[in-house]
């Protein structure tokens, strides 16, 4: 029933996608809807209420190039992703090489990174297993081909929240926050991967708290349900528990990277989400 993102990416809350339109559909605005850290942008392309306006946003320059080329070069991408040939040389050269890259090629080499990598996160080495076969590049043309019919008519956008925030700021405005995670007790193996390490601090989070604070639109936002982030957003927020675990995580003892049963990921909202 959702539609896939042509990239698999850390974070993803393509689980939580039910969950997250349940809100969004209390929220009462219905003019633009703003995904401020959108990353793989399967949140904005799921959405089911009908807005005026969509805005995807990611600091991350190469998910916003993709994002870019799939909605104004579609055909160029598809025709190169046709002849893809995945293998371990491909691998290596993308890795070695991201210079003088047209977008397109670009974001060709953005998806076959996030695709043929080891555990997704294209840092690492080629990606294969013995019990399964590799993904078909037919698959992933077909993805390309839907999200550019979601996002045809997107703004994207590549700036630091602060900005879209005051840029994109009204009564009439729903800002989907999912920021990258602070984990007090535990280690968070996304800071490892793929997001900017310096992001993943206490501050980041404490810092968008306090611009969240002052939003005249409506916000949801996404977190771990620690107690770090529910006293944070004590107080004026509402909050909605969710049975999604949080799948990166990883226990104090470093043993249990995927402990599935100790964390939960919760919906915290500027207002009140209707009984269903
Ligand atoms: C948890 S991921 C979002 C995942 C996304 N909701 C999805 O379903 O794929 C957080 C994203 O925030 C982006 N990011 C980090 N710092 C940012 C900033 N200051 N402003 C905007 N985006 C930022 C990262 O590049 C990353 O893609």
């Amino acid at each position: 029933m959702y539609i896939k993102s042509p990239i698999p990416y850390l974070g993803s809350k393509y689980k939580m996608l039910k969950e997250i339109n349940i809100v969004i559909d209390s929220s009462n605005v219905s003019n633009c809807v703003v995904d401020c850290f959108g990353g793989s942008a399967v949140i904005l392309a799921n959405i089911q209420k009908e807005f005026k306006s969509y805005v995807y946003n990611d600091t991350h320059k190469e998910l916003y190039n993709l994002f870019k080329v799939i909605r104004d070069e579609k055909y160029e991408l598809i025709s190169k992703l046709k002849w893809l040939v995945i293998s371990r040389d491909l691998h290596k050269e993308y890795v070695e090489n991201s210079n003088n890259l047209s977008d397109v090629d670009k974001a060709l080499r953005t998806i076959f990174l996030f695709n043929y990598s080891f555990a997704g996160d294209h840092q690492t080495s080629f990606g294969y297993r013995r019990t399964r076969k590799a993904k078909d590049s037919k698959i992933l043309l077909e993805d390309v081909l839907k999200f550019h019919n979601k996002l045809r008519r997107w703004y994207i956008e590549n700036q630091d929240y602060n900005d879209i925030f005051r840029r994109y700021d009204s009564n009439e405005t729903l800002f989907i926050i999912d920021h990258p995670y602070y984990m007090s007790d535990t280690k968070h193996i996304g800071s490892n991967m793929r997001y900017d390490k310096a992001r993943n601090e206490e501050d980041f989070s404490v810092n968008v708290k306090q611009m969240v604070d002052d939003l005249k639109g409506k916000v949801i936002m996404t977190l771990p349900d620690t107690d770090f982030y529910n006293k944070l957003y004590e107080g004026k927020y509402y909050r909605t528990e969710t049975d999604i675990p949080y799948s990166l995580y990883k226990s104090p003892d470093k043993k249990a990277y995927f402990d599935k049963k100790e964390i939960k990921e919760m919906i915290i909202t500027n207002y009140l989400v209707r009984e269903v």
